[in-house]
């Protein structure tokens, strides 16, 4: 079990006493990799004068992960915020006694407060099978978002930065809020969804024709977003923000460029997802905005959830980010405060992998 004998009289422990939902043989057995109490960077080494202001403005007390994604050795995290570089990556196997630094990617050149040529704030990531990662940047208040494709096997080069037409994601800051990438890829063409939670929209970009549009679903913005792995059949779920419902429309509707999207809905979660997953046997992982527990779904089946996890007492937000590697293997941060003080909270970050 995943309980902590002095927790047992905590509402967490309660709500599951009273759902019953966590059986032990649907329950992920994790590993812990990491634990952190406090984050550091791999700073910028030599006679980098950049590097004193660098490291003064970090505060190693405020590093959330916020998407996460795993290739060959190496695990990437999307981080906010008000830190010195929003893209680090660690390596995939360490020493719990050493937490592994923080290592910028793809170096602190590429992360340059308001130079519109490096990456200002990375959300969504995703590794795909050829070893290249898609990096979704929101910009900031002078630089406009863009899609970022960096080749691993490479030495991390940047093999494409695609600038979003203002058309298809607003040029001006407050205009836009840029989550989550999703791909589809098949040997014609690789593609990108994107969510912007400002429109009403699905946003699609092309890499073979490094091209990007918009696919209407009137009256709604998405907030989180899942591929299945089927590519016959290919699927994109869909999750509104403050919803429970989740959606889905087929890939092959969203090549229709400027046009619409007939979005079904599939079921409704129990509480407020704001990451989705699937694995290649089709199942549906799920986290909650302020929940500590995970569930999954096999989406062949009509909808239900199984409670798949339980962190214990959580007092984050966004509690978790997960991914799956090209294995398989579901890694998954989860962020714990522990009260050192009444009045400030240290968090406290665990990098966990089912084996
Ligand atoms: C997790 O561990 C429990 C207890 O050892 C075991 O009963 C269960 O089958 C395991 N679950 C999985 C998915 O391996
Ligand atoms: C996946 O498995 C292969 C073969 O066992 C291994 O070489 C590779 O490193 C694994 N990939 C990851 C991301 O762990
Ligand atoms: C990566 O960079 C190193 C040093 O610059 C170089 O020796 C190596 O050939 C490069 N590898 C690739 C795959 O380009
Ligand atoms: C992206 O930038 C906008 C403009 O400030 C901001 O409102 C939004 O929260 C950012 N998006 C995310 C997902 O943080
Ligand atoms: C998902 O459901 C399908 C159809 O019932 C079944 O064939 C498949 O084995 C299930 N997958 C998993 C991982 O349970």
């Amino acid at each position: 079990m995943f309980l902590k004998s002095s927790n047992a009289m905590s509402p967490f422990y309660v709500a599951i006493f009273l759902n019953g939902l966590l059986c032990v043989a649907n329950a992920i057995n994790f590993t812990t990799v990491y634990e952190w109490n406090s984050f550091d960077f791999i700073w910028p080494s030599g006679a980098d004068n950049s590097k004193g202001e660098i490291e003064q403005k970090f505060n190693p007390d405020y590093v959330y992960p916020r998407y996460m994604a795993v290739f060959g050795q190496r695990l990437f995290l999307s981080l906010d915020t008000g830190i010195p570089a929003t893209l680090v990556w660690l390596p995939t196997s360490g020493t719990l006694t050493a937490p592994p630094k923080l290592a910028p990617f793809p170096s602190w050149d590429l992360h340059k407060k308001d130079n519109c040529d490096t990456i200002q704030w990375a959300k969504g990531l995703q590794a795909d099978t050829d070893g290249r990662l898609w990096v979704l940047d929101n910009g900031s208040s002078d630089c406009s978002s863009k899609l970022w494709i960096f080749d691993l096997a490479n030495n991390d080069t940047t093999e494409r930065v695609h600038q979003f037409p203002d058309a298809v994601i607003s040029h001006s800051f407050g205009g836009r809020r840029m989550y989550e990438v999703v791909l589809d890829k098949s040997p014609d063409d690789d593609l990108a969804f994107i969510a912007d939670y400002n429109s009403q929209h699905i946003i699609v970009y092309s890499r073979k024709n490094d091209k990007s549009w918009t696919v209407k679903t009137p009256g709604r913005s998405w907030f989180s977003l899942a591929v299945s792995p089927n590519r016959e059949a290919r699927q994109l779920y869909l999750k509104r923000y403050s919803s429970k419902e989740l959606y889905s429309v087929s890939v092959s509707e969203l090549k229709n460029e400027g046009g619409s999207a007939a979005v079904k809905l599939v079921g409704e979660f129990a509480e407020f997802p704001f990451k989705m997953e699937i694995d290649s046997a089709n199942v549906l992982y799920a986290a909650f905005y302020r929940k500590t527990h995970l569930t999954k779904w096999n989406i062949s089946e009509p909808f239900r959830e199984q409670h798949v996890y339980e962190a214990g007492y959580l007092d984050s937000n966004w509690p978790f980010t997960f991914a799956f590697d090209s294995n398989d293997t579901l890694w998954l941060t989860s962020a714990q405060d522990i009260i050192v003080s009444s009045i400030h909270p240290q968090p406290f970050l665990r990098l966990n992998h089912k084996e």
